[in-house]
């Protein structure tokens, strides 16, 4: 039987320090037949060695070109860059998180050559996707750092002290989206020993956040669930009459973090300017969502920006930041993935399943995702 390679490149975007497979999977893609390559000090920043990849059976691999050349399937985090793309041999195919509505150069290089491009943001999140959903699992390293951040940023304790200096009263965190990384930031400010409340537009959220111990926030305004249990994309006026409920809540607060998204849509606002300014100096913002638009009108991907006195933080890659276990749970997720489309040791992907089609942006070069494909249409592909 002819075995396939698979790369482990060295991720070279900026801001990256994950690598798409971790040494502790590897016997789970050797034992079904499969080789695995990986790019020398690919797993460097992200705490693993070449001598840990080949420990479980890996090959090092000096350069990205022979690596490309060699493999037929390419395992990464990020999109595959232009460069990249270029350096691909027909017919290979990739696993890694690819949002196309981000990276529309990159689709049109990939639907002009005969590959096969899958994206991790687009999996199903029906149960049995569970263990291949590298959205929650990604998002699960968010919601805690995003904690640690304000904990460490905050001029206060978390917990409250009870010395013979006095009583220290608990931080008071609010939690403004309880989606997967919100119930991870509820859940660490809670082990902090902080005061926590939270608020979601889906009603479902409610029971979540009380079972972590947290007090569920109600706001006079109609629920926003959409499809598939995602909240639905919400009208100015909702998201105003929202800022204004929200406002006395806020300023009471020590911490805000804020972690509201709508699949394929910028993040809606939640916290306005006049909001910050109601916040107590010294007082410190999260924003989980500076990267696609910010929920704070404030923040800024990457920067710590101060405003009268209030730190607001603006992320960018947060997982990358917690490398090692990122990686860990990123690499079961694409694992779980390749296997699925694995059939007596051979890559079969069966394009009947929901999970492989639907994660599907490009099958042998045509864009088979029917929104990246109107997306780039009206983009002039
Ligand atoms: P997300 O990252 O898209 O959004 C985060 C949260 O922001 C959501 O809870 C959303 O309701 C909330 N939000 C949106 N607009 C808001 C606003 N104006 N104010 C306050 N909150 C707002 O969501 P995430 O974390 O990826 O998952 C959300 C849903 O997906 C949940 O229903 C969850 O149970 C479901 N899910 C299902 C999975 C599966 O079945 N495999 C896996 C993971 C999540």
């Amino acid at each position: 039987m002819l075995i396939m390679q698979i790369a482990v490149p060295k991720e070279t975007r900026a801001y990256e320090r994950r690598v798409g497979l971790v040494p502790d999977v590897i016997p789970k893609l050797t034992k079904v037949g499969y080789e695995i390559l990986v790019e020398n000090d690919a797993g460097l920043e992200a705490g693993f060695s070449n001598s840990s990849y080949e420990e479980k059976g890996a090959k090092i691999v000096e350069s990205a070109d022979s690596l490309y050349k060699q493999a037929s399937i390419v395992l990464k985090v990020q999109p595959p860059t232009i460069d990249e793309i270029k350096n691909l041999k027909d017919g290979t195919l990739s696993i890694s998180l690819f949002a196309p509505s981000g990276f529309k150069e990159e689709v049109k290089a990939i639907s002009e050559r005969p590959l096969t491009v899958f994206g991790l943001e687009l999996l199903p999140r029906i149960s049995r996707a569970q263990s291949m959903d590298a959205l929650s699992s990604q998002a699960t390293v968010s919601g805690y750092l995003a904690t640690l951040c304000a904990a460490t940023n905050l001029p206060k304790f978390f917990p409250m002290f009870m010395t013979a200096a006095g009583t220290v009263p608990p931080a008071k965190v609010f939690v403004m989206g309880a989606g997967v990384a919100g119930l991870q930031a509820i859940a660490t400010a809670r082990r902090l020993g902080a005061n926590v409340r939270a608020y979601d537009v889906r009603p479902a959220a409610a029971e979540e956040v009380l079972s972590l111990g947290a007090t569920f926030v109600k706001l006079d305004l109609e629920t926003q669930e959409g499809e598939g249990g995602y909240a639905k994309e919400q009208s100015e006026d909702f998201l105003k009459r929202q800022q204004e409920q929200m406002t006395a809540q806020v300023a009471q607060c020590d911490v805000v973090i804020t972690t509201a998204s709508i699949p394929g849509r910028s993040a809606p606002r939640l916290l306005t300017v006049p909001m910050v300014e109601a916040m107590s100096k010294g007082s410190v913002i999260v924003d989980l969502a500076a990267e696609s638009g910010g929920n704070c009108e404030l923040s800024k991907p990457g920067e710590t920006v101060i405003h009268n006195g209030v730190k607001i933080i603006g992320a960018r890659n947060f997982p990358s930041q917690l490398a090692t276990h990122a990686s860990f749970l990123f690499a079961r997720n694409v694992t779980e993935l390749l296997l699925l489309m694995t059939k007596e040791g051979a890559l079969a992907p069966d394009f009947d399943d929901e999970i492989v089609a639907g994660t599907c942006i490009v099958r042998d070069g045509k864009i088979v995702h029917e929104p990246t494909r109107q997306l780039m249409e009206g983009a002039g592909k």
